[in-house]
């Protein structure tokens, strides 16, 4: 049974992802986390509002570390069109845009209302992320060497050729050290695990499974990527502090319940739009020229499994004098 095609939403969020990273990119290296981040959520805030949807932030950069905000409940879009659920990271990786280090990016993720899982009070989450081949063969309670030599055997590999992204953090010690016990080489980044969930999945990078705990709402973004790949991610809350346990318990949250990206959003008609800032092997950076500065970008679209990569020249020139962003 045919369907008639609705509207590709991915090309209208690219439109914000790139805005967000021309205005935070004037921050590479700056060493001040917080400027540049605000400077990408002014732009997204202002591009959205050019957007026929009806929009309501249900994940919003900035509760854990008190940056400033598209405030989760926020309306965003003109009140009209679609009714959805949206997701942003308008910095996704603020160090390493303040410190000059690969693969800060800037996301947005939208899906129909009510479908995307809401963190309500949990900051962190253990996720594990691998391409399609291994998708059926993971599982998130089994010991880490199992995994791996089932992602190896699924890969046609062997586990000593598997390279596994860790974000560098103390609480990983552990997991390293199990890593490395199985000959598996790691990839240690000291944030960016949205880059990383994405190169899981990708089966032109070096990465082929993504391990550890991050962000909940970077767990969700992450999760609106994979819907439009071949790929699968396993996650569960993991809070990181006795407050933060606690607010999950009082809201009634089971900690034991293992989401897949099904759970995470319920519905393929979802849309991801990504901006490299700080180049990476993933997407390239901003890069400016006399007249142009140039924005790479990966757009998804649940449904139909379309991948697209986007190089834009804009014209500074022009934009200056017509756009309330300053680039
Ligand atoms: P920010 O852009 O909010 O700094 O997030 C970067 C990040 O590394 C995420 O990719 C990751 O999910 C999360 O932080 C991990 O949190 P923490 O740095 O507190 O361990």
């Amino acid at each position: 049974m045919s369907e008639a095609p609705e509207k590709n939403l991915a090309l209208d969020i690219v439109r914000i992802t790139e805005v967000a990273a021309l205005a935070s990119a004037r921050w590479l290296g700056c060493g001040d986390k917080e400027a540049g981040d605000g400077a990408a959520v002014e732009a997204m805030r202002n591009s959205f509002a050019t957007l026929h949807i009806d929009g309501t932030v249900v994940i919003g950069e900035g509760e854990k570390d008190n940056a400033p905000m598209l405030h989760s409940g926020e309306k965003v879009g003109k009140g009209e069109g679609p009714r959805l659920d949206v997701a942003v990271d308008p910095v996704e990786g603020t160090n390493l845009l303040a410190y000059g280090r690969p693969n800060a990016i800037s996301v947005v993720a939208v899906a129909p209302r009510g479908s995307m899982f809401n963190p309500g009070p949990s900051f962190y989450m253990q996720k594990l992320v691998v391409g399609g081949e291994a998708s059926d063969v993971v599982d998130l309670d089994a010991p880490i060497k199992d995994n791996l030599l089932s992602v190896a055997k699924a890969m046609g590999k062997h586990v000593q050729d598997l390279v596994v992204f860790v974000l560098d953090k103390p609480r990983h010690q552990r997991l390293i050290a199990e890593i490395r016990e199985t000959g598996a080489r790691i990839q240690l980044q000291t944030d960016g695990d949205v880059a990383g969930a994405l190169m899981a999945v990708d089966p032109r990078s070096e990465v082929d499974i993504m391990m550890g705990t991050g962000g909940t709402p970077e767990g969700v973004l992450s999760a609106c990527a994979i819907k439009g790949m071949d790929g699968q991610m396993l996650a569960r809350l993991d809070p990181q502090s006795y407050i933060e346990k606690e607010a999950i318990n009082e809201a009634g949250i089971d900690l034991r319940e293992i989401l897949d990206v099904n759970d995470l959003v319920r519905s393929d008609d979802c849309f991801f739009a990504a901006t490299g800032i700080s180049g990476g092997d993933f997407l390239r950076g901003v890069r400016y020229s006399a007249r142009h500065a140039v924005t790479h970008s990966i757009v998804l679209r649940g449904k139909t499994g379309t991948l697209r990569y986007v190089e834009s020249y804009h014209n500074m020139d022009r934009l200056s004098k017509i756009s309330a962003v300053r680039y």
